[in-house]
């Protein structure tokens, strides 16, 4: 059936490609030439600054030099094997060695983040090695991960700076170490942020990821790997409770697109290289040290300050729910994972045999409208708060999730144990505390001298 002018255009399109391929080995010549020169240019420059800036050479044996990473860029790049000396080796060693026979030895990325400090802190409790990673950046407050650094150094958890995407970093860490786990919980995350800096996503959900992975699956041994995905993978899925067999390929905002890519991602890896991978769909977790952009922590700093608040509806006016879930049952289902989590099979970067592939979600299974969770906090700060009610702007966020957890119940007996009201009261509590707030807000006496319904 094919048809004569179909004949034609081909040949012109052959001509032209052919016309393309000349025109683009005679640019290739010149250019070659003139990149040589470039090469060589920039290899003694580089050369210079490495002299310049590593006299007095960098084997300082001071611990407060710890931190591997310099803020020069230059020096960070080029040094990162060697910045960090007898003394940090030693402290990496000292977090990461378990104190428990047959106790893990885990990586904790993102451990001055807030699911990152508490799991890294409950590892640790229970005797498991944990060493942390955190490029601490600037999304939300950096204080208050420099104050949960704090508070993991005094659990004997010492977190290394460094970003995801510095292969020589994590590599040295991987020589220094032989974590048998990686809890993965570094991101960037956020819904709404993404149209404010899509990048931060892709390098840190995505670039960084796959860093992690290659660094991981190049490890001998390699390391069995527990990693956060997302609710918001779900997206425009309609049936609920979502079940991890519902589909996900409708994300609605970046942030999800990047976790659903990380999914993704994890099946390669896992299929290629025997690396063995689970992934956990977290549902808007809350809880003391929470973090600053999530609608729970800026409500409670809001209704404080007397500012009005924001309450979502959707856009057929009806409320926006939320399957909020307190902090210690995602920890006890992060540890539940890691302790099912099988061996990866691999060695010396190849596959050996089939290895564990998991995703579970990691819910509370009990959605509760945000005007609710706003007349608990009313109820716990004592204030009114000052609602604005609007339209759900479509910004990525979606109306409603509710976690089916069937399948964690099953594979580590995960179940979901604290309500919200009583978790929030949890929150109240170091919130006033942390910011040293004089308020009404109920006392500890009263808390407890009450049953949690009471405050509603
Ligand atoms: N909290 C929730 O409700 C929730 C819900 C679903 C999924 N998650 C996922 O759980 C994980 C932990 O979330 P969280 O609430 O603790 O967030 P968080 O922002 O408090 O913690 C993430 C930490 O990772 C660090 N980080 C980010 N990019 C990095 C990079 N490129 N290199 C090194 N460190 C980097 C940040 O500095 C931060 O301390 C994330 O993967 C998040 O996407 C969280
Ligand atoms: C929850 O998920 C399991 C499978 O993991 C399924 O068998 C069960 O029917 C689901 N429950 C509901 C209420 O949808």
């Amino acid at each position: 059936m094919a048809s004569p002018p179909h004949t034609s255009k081909t040949l012109k399109l052959e001509r032209y490609n052919s016309y393309l391929r000349r025109l683009h080995s005679t640019k290739v010549l010149n250019a070659s030439s003139k990149l040589i020169f470039r090469v060589t240019l920039l290899i003694a420059l580089v050369l210079i600054l490495f002299f310049t800036l590593n006299y007095p050479p960098l084997s300082d044996k001071n611990p407060n030099h710890a931190h591997l990473h310099h803020h020069n860029f230059l020096s960070a790049a080029l040094f990162t094997s060697s910045a960090g000396g007898d003394a940090w080796e030693k402290q990496v060693r000292h977090s990461s060695t378990p104190k428990k026979p047959n106790g893990l030895s885990v990586l904790v990325t993102g451990a001055a983040g807030f699911v990152g400090s508490h799991c890294s802190i409950a590892l640790k409790k229970r005797g498991d090695g944990v060493l942390g990673l955190d490029n601490f950046n600037s999304y939300y407050d950096p204080s208050l991960k420099r104050a949960r650094q704090k508070l993991l150094l005094k659990n004997q958890v010492f977190i290394v700076e460094g970003d995801l995407n510095d292969a020589s970093l994590l590599t040295k860490l991987f020589d220094v170490v032989p974590f048998t786990h990686i809890l993965h919980l570094a991101a960037q995350a956020g819904v709404r942020y993404a149209m404010q800096n899509p990048q931060s996503y892709v390098s840190s959900n995505i670039a960084g990821f796959v860093n992690l992975l290659e660094v991981a699956k190049t490890a001998n041994p390699q390391p069995a790997i527990v990693w956060a995905s997302s609710s918001s993978v779900y997206g425009l899925n309609t049936q609920v409770p979502f079940s991890e067999l519902d589909r996900t390929d409708q994300p609605a905002s970046l942030y999800a697109a990047t976790k659903k890519a990380g999914e993704e991602i994890a099946h390669t890896y896992n299929h290629i290289y025997g690396l063995s991978l689970t992934g956990l769909r977290f549902f808007t977790v809350y809880g003391p040290w929470g973090r600053p952009d999530m609608a729970y922590f800026f409500f409670t700093k809001d209704i404080l300050q007397g500012k009005p608040i924001d309450v979502y509806q959707t856009q057929d006016k009806k409320q926006v729910a939320r399957d909020f879930t307190y902090i210690d049952d995602v920890v006890k289902g992060c540890l539940g994972a890691l302790d099912t989590a099988e061996k990866s099979t691999g060695s010396g970067g190849k596959k050996k045999g089939p290895a564990q592939l998991r995703v579970y979600n990691l819910g509370n299974t009990s959605p509760v409208p945000v005007g609710k969770l706003v007349s608990i906090l009313e109820g716990l700060l004592r204030t009114k708060a000052r609602k604005h009610v609007i339209k759900m702007p479509r910004n990525g966020d979606v109306p409603y999730t509710h976690a089916n957890v069937t399948l964690a119940y099953r594979d580590f007996g995960y179940k979901p144990t604290t309500d919200l009201a009583t978790g929030l009261r949890k929150f109240v509590k170091w919130y006033v505390d942390y910011y040293g707030i004089q308020t009404r807000v109920k006392k500890d006496s009263d808390i407890n001298s009450e049953h949690p319904e009471e405050s509603v």
